[in-house]
């Protein structure tokens, strides 16, 4: 192996044994700074930024709630699904297989769940005109989430004047957890009840990319509930 790949391994191994395992499991959430350094940091903000400005980001959805009225009040994020095999996303590809990698090496350390497949990654914008996202639980009803991860991309934020400040309620703690959205920070939490969470009105423009790691169980599961709900309706829709 290469030396350099050889620290790097070394250095995500220590990363997800010493700190991260041990932070999920006591208290929920864990995050640190300078995850790929300025100038790759950079590489994935110009591509975001790129997106943004050919206009490939649209407005967040609900989960089943598809009512066409606005939801701006809810969650006021813009944002696009991301393989990484898209052309223009090199640099997003190469965040998500060092975020893969580096949970690769947490999931050995959570023995509660077994982790072994992701979401695509989530871009998302807040304008900076006011929005944010109300309080919620990103997986409330069991659907296979279990670890969210998100990646912050905002140089210079100063929560004070800028606000977009991610508050996390942890269940059953008396404390609230204050995550400013800053540039090269990555974060993760239990994506369960365990982690009710909101993103306060930003009133600059704010981007992040969010993924998703599925226990597999769960995941089998909410697939599986998913098939007899739909298999069921098709009976009825046969029937009548
Ligand atoms: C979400 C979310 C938090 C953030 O998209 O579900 O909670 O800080 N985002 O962007
Ligand atoms: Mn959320």
């Amino acid at each position: 192996m290469p030396i350099l790949e050889h620290i790097m391994k070394l250095d995500l191994e220590k990363l997800a044994m010493d700190y991260i395992v041990p932070c999920l499991v006591e208290q929920g959430f864990f995050y640190l700074d300078s995850f790929l350094g300025d100038v790759v940091g950079q590489c994935v903000l110009d591509q975001v930024k790129e997106m943004h400005c050919s206009g490939l980001l649209h407005d967040g959805q609900l989960a089943g709630r598809r009512t066409g009225v606005s939801k701006t009040h809810i969650r006021g994020d813009k944002i696009a699904w991301v393989s990484g095999t898209e052309k223009g996303c090199e640099s997003i590809s190469f965040l998500l297989s060092m975020i893969d990698r580096l949970v690769v090496l947490c999931a050995r350390g959570l023995e509660k769940n077994n982790i072994k497949e992701r979401s695509k990654a989530m871009v998302a914008c807040y304008p900076g005109n006011g929005t944010g996202y109300v309080k919620h639980v990103d997986n409330p009803n069991a659907d296979g989430r279990c670890v969210t991860c998100i990646y912050y991309l905002n140089k210079n934020w100063d929560a004070k004047e800028n606000g977009g400040v991610l508050k996390i309620f942890p269940e059953g703690k008396s404390y609230v957890a204050d995550v400013e959205p800053i540039f090269d920070r990555l974060l993760f939490f239990w994506s369960d009840r365990r982690n009710p969470h909101e993103v306060q009105p930003a009133y600059a423009t704010r981007y992040a990319i969010t993924v998703w790691y599925f226990d597999v169980e769960e995941r089998a599961q909410a697939k599986k509930r998913f098939r007899d709900l739909t298999a069921s309706s098709q009976e009825r829709s046969f029937a009548s």
